[in-house]
């Protein structure tokens, strides 16, 4: 047990998959894995260990933002036996060069956060991919020829702003898209000397207000988690 997860030493994967959401947790468990067991529901906050095609893993909920994900992974990686967490989200795209569906894999993330600061007395305004996930993740990409982008994008601290200004570090770095998660998520696996990628799924274009449905989103998401879960198998 750590202090927000319940699960008890053994029971979580060296490779953990991590959606935002504990509901897409838990639809990533019943379409994909087997053997499945909830080992963790502390807050509801579910986390699974399961079988892959032959493979332990984990999936559980990071919540939303960089202190929450801050918590979740940080306690993965130092109370368990986790390795590396690849993280499957949604991102909104600054620009109309990506389309929606279009799958990012996340080389660096920029932030005006301080949480590295915070954390471990890091000034950067960047982190990047942690380990070797990030280049298993192109080249499974490539066998299931599933289109990717590898880009730089911006782990936002708010979701809503006053006015309609982007922070300077979207400029400096002309960062594809904007999600709230990886920045922290990259930190503490480098402090850590972890694994960590990210994954993302273009869920609406931030210029053009263009959107998935909600109906959408299930197919949507879909290739994402093969493409994490079939990387895994080579890890
Ligand atoms: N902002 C932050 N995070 C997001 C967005 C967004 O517009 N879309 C999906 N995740």
């Amino acid at each position: 047990m750590s202090v927000h997860i319940s699960a008890k030493k053994g029971e979580i994967a060296k490779h953990i998959l991590m959606p935002g959401d504990p509901l897409r947790a838990k639809f990533i468990v019943e379409n994909y894995l087997t053997k499945a067991k909830l080992v963790s529901s502390t807050r509801n906050v579910y986390f699974y260990t399961g079988i892959y095609k032959g493979r332990k893993v984990s999936v559980g909920a990071s919540g939303m933002g960089c202190p929450s994900i801050g918590i979740y992974s940080y306690e993965l990686f130092t109370e368990y036996d986790a390795n590396c967490i690849i993280r499957i989200g949604t991102c909104g795209a600054y620009t109309k060069k990506m389309k929606l569906f279009d799958l990012i894999n996340v080389e660096y993330a920029v932030s005006e956060s301080t949480y590295a600061k915070t954390a471990f007395g890091w000034a950067a305004d960047r982190y990047k991919y942690q380990g070797n996930a990030y280049n298993t993740i192109n080249a499974t990409a490539k066998e299931m020829n599933q289109a990717i982008v590898e880009g730089i994008i911006h782990s936002s601290d708010v979701f809503y702003r006053k006015g309609k200004g982007n922070p300077a570090v979207v400029k400096k770095y002309q960062a594809l898209a904007v999600e709230m998660e990886s920045f922290a998520l990259f930190s503490n696996a480098k402090f850590l000397g972890k694994t960590a990628a990210c994954l993302l799924t273009v869920s609406d274009i931030i210029p053009t207000h263009e959107k998935i449905s909600a109906d959408q989103r299930e197919r949507a998401l879909r290739p994402m988690m093969e493409l994490a879960l079939n990387s895994v198998l080579k890890m």
